[in-house]
């Protein structure tokens, strides 16, 4: 049959809403090049973790176990939360995305932050809910009391982004803790933790406590950060009911999360050690960064997580940078993107990453 290049078919409503997620490039370059665009981890996984990943291929010819069960048994002794609220996904924004999916609908509202996640706006134009976006705070972190005054009785869903992606602040658990308070019970709260472990505000699991106060509640966190494990897709949330993994389970197709993925998660936990050591290089990396930009007359906002966020300042256009950046083989991410024009969001890299990054920055800013 001759090919046919005239559009027929009909798309739903939901397929126009749909923002394009603002993904980074680079990933088919031939060159190296340092990658500091995606908040990922510089360093592979521990052998042992490609060894359980690689022994789960080898049986392949057979789905993998639906519920999950290793799993959530691992996160389960790990994190005392009873099995049955723990919900597992294709990375935690399968999770997020189902969570939408099972909570809102035309007539709905959904309030978050902005500039936070850029999947969250998929949650509106997927469901046709509103959303209510709440502008940062001077410090570019989240204003929990004017997020609490958009509450309705029509909200269905609040998302808090702690550590904030993109602009990498946090606020204090006591803040969320009073904010999780204010919120009626019919409201859920989702609580973005993907990089709670590089916070040093709080101590990371000290929110999983709150858990048994409010069963609305739910800490969605991922293997893709901490764990350098992104590539591979597994997440999951720690529920305060059962209620809400048995209705994100009912919504998705079976088998969303992979074998090689969820053998890989088992084994990562066995190693909290090298989890120790990946904070501890992070908060050396956030320092390097800090100093770094400093003496380049920049002040990056005060990082929570595995990345810094700024301003170029004197009205600069960030895209001129990025690709300048680009130019000398440095990847980062242009702030219009992520909600602020002017803006820049890097990940930090290795120790030398850091510093060609850091040099590219001073050559491209002096117009060299
Ligand atoms: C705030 C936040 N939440 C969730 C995710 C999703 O991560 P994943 O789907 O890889 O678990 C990301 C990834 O960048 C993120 O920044």
């Amino acid at each position: 049959m001759p090919h046919n290049s005239a559009m027929t078919l009909e798309f739903n409503e939901a397929v126009k809403r749909m923002p394009a997620y603002p993904a980074a490039g680079g990933y088919a370059l031939a060159e190296p090049v340092v990658l500091l665009a995606s908040n990922e981890s510089p360093y592979p996984p521990l052998p042992e973790v490609v060894a359980a990943a690689s022994a789960a291929i080898e049986g392949a010819n057979r789905y993998p176990d639906p519920t999950n069960a290793r799993l959530r048994e691992a996160l389960s002794d790990r994190y005392g939360v009873p099995i049955e609220q723990i919900a597992i996904g294709n990375g935690s924004c399968d999770v997020l995305l189902a969570v939408g999916a099972a909570l809102l609908e035309p007539g709905a509202e959904l309030v978050y932050a902005w500039p936070s996640f850029s999947v969250y706006p998929q949650l509106e134009a997927a469901s046709g809910a509103r959303a209510i976006r709440v502008a940062l705070d001077a410090q570019e972190r989240h204003d929990l009391d004017a997020m609490a005054a958009e509450i309705t009785v029509a909200t269905r869903l609040v998302i808090v982004c702690n550590p904030n992606n993109p602009t990498s602040t946090a606020v204090e658990l006591e803040r969320i803790a009073r904010f999780v308070e204010a919120v009626p019970s019919h409201v859920c709260v989702l609580l973005d933790e993907a990089y709670c472990e590089f916070n040093v505000l709080d101590d990371p699991d000290a929110s999983i406590a709150l858990l048994d106060r409010h069963p609305n509640l739910v800490l969605l966190r991922t293997f893709s950060k901490i764990y350098g494990l992104c590539g591979l897709r597994v997440g999951y949330a720690l529920c305060g009911s059962r209620e809400l993994p048995d209705a994100v389970n009912q919504i998705r197709q079976p088998f969303f999360c992979n074998a090689a993925a969820q053998a890989a998660a088992v084994e990562a936990l066995r190693h909290q050690d090298e989890v120790a050591r990946r904070v501890e290089r992070v908060a050396i990396a956030r320092v390097q960064l800090q100093d770094g930009l400093r003496a380049l007359g920049i002040e990056p906002a005060d990082s929570q997580a595995n990345f810094c966020w700024f301003d170029l300042g004197d009205g600069r256009d960030e895209t001129d940078v990025v690709s300048g950046l680009a130019n000398r083989g440095v990847l980062v991410r242009a702030g219009a993107a992520l909600g602020k024009p002017g803006a820049l969001r890097v990940t930090y890299g290795t120790p030398p990453e850091n510093d060609r990054f850091l040099e590219a920055l001073g050559e491209v800013l002096a117009g060299a």
